[in-house]
């Protein structure tokens, strides 16, 4: 993207105010130093009154007055939001759920991923605005569509049992193929000719996992098709313009985004604080550096988050004073080189009226809009920091396909999910002030002194060898519970659990056991797990902490397997909070990574960016009180020049500027 500095801006729907109102907008824009909006997004209704009746006029004259101001555009393209009358003309292209329920008109996101009318009226749109808009000197960047799968992940209808169809022959070749993947001799489900396979439609029963995991694979890639059709075609229409399409990385749970990273230009992420965690903050960091992961450690783009309350929470807690700043560096930190919010200016109708904007209703009397301008002064004086990178030393393995897996029906226990496992040692390493990578359990590890697997229950014999090979090569490698049990039809590893780690792990879980609600059970030295626990039997592992009680008492609890040059730990029960650093501690020491620091509260976040000519430290006091920092260099946001240490007042940002040495 042809901007110098950080990009800084929001969505705009100037089509939902009278035309007066656009010239206020630009000056804001001006005085708040705003250099990007994303513009278009749900307008297909306004650009496209009817069937083939295309009237631009409007975007014409918005584009035209962004340019004259100096403001970029990320123009979108307005398929997220069919408009009625091509739901009118074609019924068919609205989505049905898993229970049968067709899906209305009146929202957004009305449409079936596999409907050749959507396809083709898609196609028409984004053609028609590629086509108008590739010369503009407005334009920046192409922004396709909005937050595919948001609401609607996936579509049941015939349309997408037939597509899916498609899909299954293009994967498997064959029906005996499907048959024996799918495990089909089980209830007696197998499948004698191609057109009586549905998708997982509501069934009397838990349906075949296997198909489930496949339909949420076609789905992700049904979706993933749609963007690809608009990417082309705005490659053809409009080259040199990059094209993005905003994700929701750490919160969408039916898009393989690794696999969807891949196809644009440049990554570009939304994320919503929830609002009601005491520690959302870490939960940012962890979106931000999932983003940046995707990203192949490239910068990338925060396309939304908000400046204060959103509308869709149970309760939507507002931001308190400073928060969207630390927020918005926060992502900067971790590698984002733009701030943008939805929105620009607060809706007066419809369903998002109550979300906080740039502009609020209260206009530019209020604290939200002077926190705005502030802050694009702040990215003003960052622009330096534009394109520079950050390095991690842990990696946290992440994969869709495992999450999709271990949350399906039937499970020794529903009270385990991935997320939290996730959550669970990332807060931990966040605490240290380790800085993680997000790995997929194929990716080269090489870079990694500590590798986490918080819960890989889904793993390829390819991704088990690559986590052996790292562990042979030297590394070390936390595994947490309920990993490693079956390939990538959710067919069990044989041999006995964890069938595809087993050798790496050095033991065998012969049983799960599985705790009652709110049970715990204690391990040696005062350490506390719940909800899980397993019965080891150790071949080649040695025991560090041994149950105390429960179902495994006096059993092996966690263990470390020699393998190779590195050390293979492994977690059999859930630990949390100060009893999983007792164990995470001794893993860091294996790998020679530092945890707690006694010169930095854990509360104060530091990240550093790396650039050609200087690195970036940031620190962001997340705490009560003030703290020193460790560092030296010249602070970007005060000038303040600092010989060793820094101080960061409560609720504060500090951005070092460190030389090069
Ligand atoms: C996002 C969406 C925006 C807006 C926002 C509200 O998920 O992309 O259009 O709805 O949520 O928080």
């Amino acid at each position: 993207m042809h901007l110098s500095g950080i990009a800084y801006g929001g969505d705009y729907n100037p089509e939902q105010w009278p035309e007066e109102v656009w010239a206020t907008d630009v000056a804001l824009m001006r005085e708040a130093g705003v250099n990007l909006v994303s513009i278009g997004i749900f307008s297909w209704a306004l650009l496209e009154t009817d069937e083939g009746r295309f009237d631009p006029s409007w975007l014409d004259r918005m584009m035209d007055l962004l340019h004259r101001a100096g403001i970029a555009v990320d123009l979108a393209t307005p398929t997220a939001a069919p408009p009625a009358w091509l739901t009118r003309r074609h019924p068919q292209i609205r989505p049905v759920t898993r229970e049968g329920h067709v899906l209305g008109q009146g929202a957004r996101a009305g449409f079936c991923p596999s409907s050749t009318a959507y396809a083709e009226a898609a196609a028409h749109i984004t053609e028609q605005l590629g086509r108008r808009y590739a010369g503009h000197p407005a334009l920046a960047l192409w922004h396709v569509h909005n937050e595919y799968g948001g609401h609607v992940p996936a579509c049941y209808c015939d349309a997408s049992a037939a597509a899916f169809r498609v899909w299954l022959q293009e994967r498997y070749g064959g029906l005996s193929a499907l048959n024996a993947a799918w495990g089909t001799a089980f209830w007696g489900q197998r499948y004698g000719d191609w057109e009586e396979i549905d998708p997982p439609r509501l069934a009397p029963s838990a349906v075949n996992p296997a198909q489930q995991l496949d339909f949420v694979r076609f789905s992700s890639d049904a979706l993933l098709d749609c963007f690809r059709r608009e990417r082309d075609i705005l490659h053809r229409v409009s080259p040199g313009v990059p094209v993005t399409t905003n994700f929701m990385a750490s919160s969408c749970k039916n898009i393989d985004y690794w696999k969807w990273a891949r196809e644009v230009d440049i990554v570009s992420n939304d994320h919503y604080l929830r609002g009601e965690e005491p520690d959302n903050h870490i939960d940012l960091s962890l979106a931000a550096d999932l983003t940046r992961s995707l990203a192949g450690g490239r910068p990338w783009l925060l396309m939304e988050h908000s400046t204060s309350a959103v509308n869709w929470q149970s309760r939507n807690i507002a931001k308190t004073p400073g928060q969207m700043r630390r927020n918005s560096l926060a992502h900067v930190a971790r590698g984002a080189d733009s701030v943008m919010f939805f929105q620009w200016r607060a809706s007066r109708a419809g369903a998002e009226k109550f979300h906080s904007a740039m502009v609020p209703h209260g206009g530019t009397q209020t604290r939200v809009w002077r926190d705005v301008v502030r802050l694009g002064a702040d990215l003003g004086a960052l622009a330096p920091v534009q394109g520079s990178t950050v390095t991690a030393e842990v990696g946290v393995v992440w994969d869709w396909e495992s999450w999709w897996a271990l949350e399906l029906d039937w499970r020794p226990s529903s009270e385990h999910t991935y997320r939290e496992r996730v959550w669970a040692c990332y807060d931990r390493l966040w605490r240290w002030h380790l800085t993680v990578d997000f790995v997929h359990p194929s990716a080269d590890l090489s870079a990694y002194r500590l590798v986490v697997v918080p819960s890989l229950y889904l793993v390829s014999t390819e991704a088990a060898a690559n986590l052996a090979a790292y562990v042979a090569g030297g590394g070390t490698l936390v595994v947490s519970y309920f990993s490693g049990i079956v390939d990538e039809h959710d067919a069990i590893h044989p041999g006995g659990h964890p069938g595809a780690l087993r050798e790496l792990l050095g033991l065998t879980v012969e049983e799960f056991l599985p705790l009652r609600a709110a049970q715990t059970v204690e391990l040696e030295q005062g350490c506390l797990g719940e909800v899980w626990a397993e019965d080891l039997v150790l071949q080649g592992a040695e025991p560090i902490l041994h149950y105390v009680d429960g179902p495994a008492a006096g059993k092996p609890a966690i263990t470390r397997h020699r393998f190779g040059d590195g050390h293979a730990w492994y977690l059999s029960t859930r630990l949390r909070g100060e009893h999983l650093d007792h164990v995470l501690v001794r893993a860091c020491a294996d790998a020679g990574v530092p945890t707690a620091r006694a010169d930095l509260p854990s509360s104060v976040e530091v990240v550093r960016r790396v650039g050609a000519d200087a690195s970036y430290l940031f620190a962001i006091n997340h705490g009560d009180t003030d703290a020193a920092v460790p560092v030296a260099g010249t602070e970007i946001l005060t000038g303040e020049v600092c010989d060793g240490s820094l101080k960061v007042p409560a609720g504060e940002v500090r951005v070092v500027r460190e030389p090069r040495s």
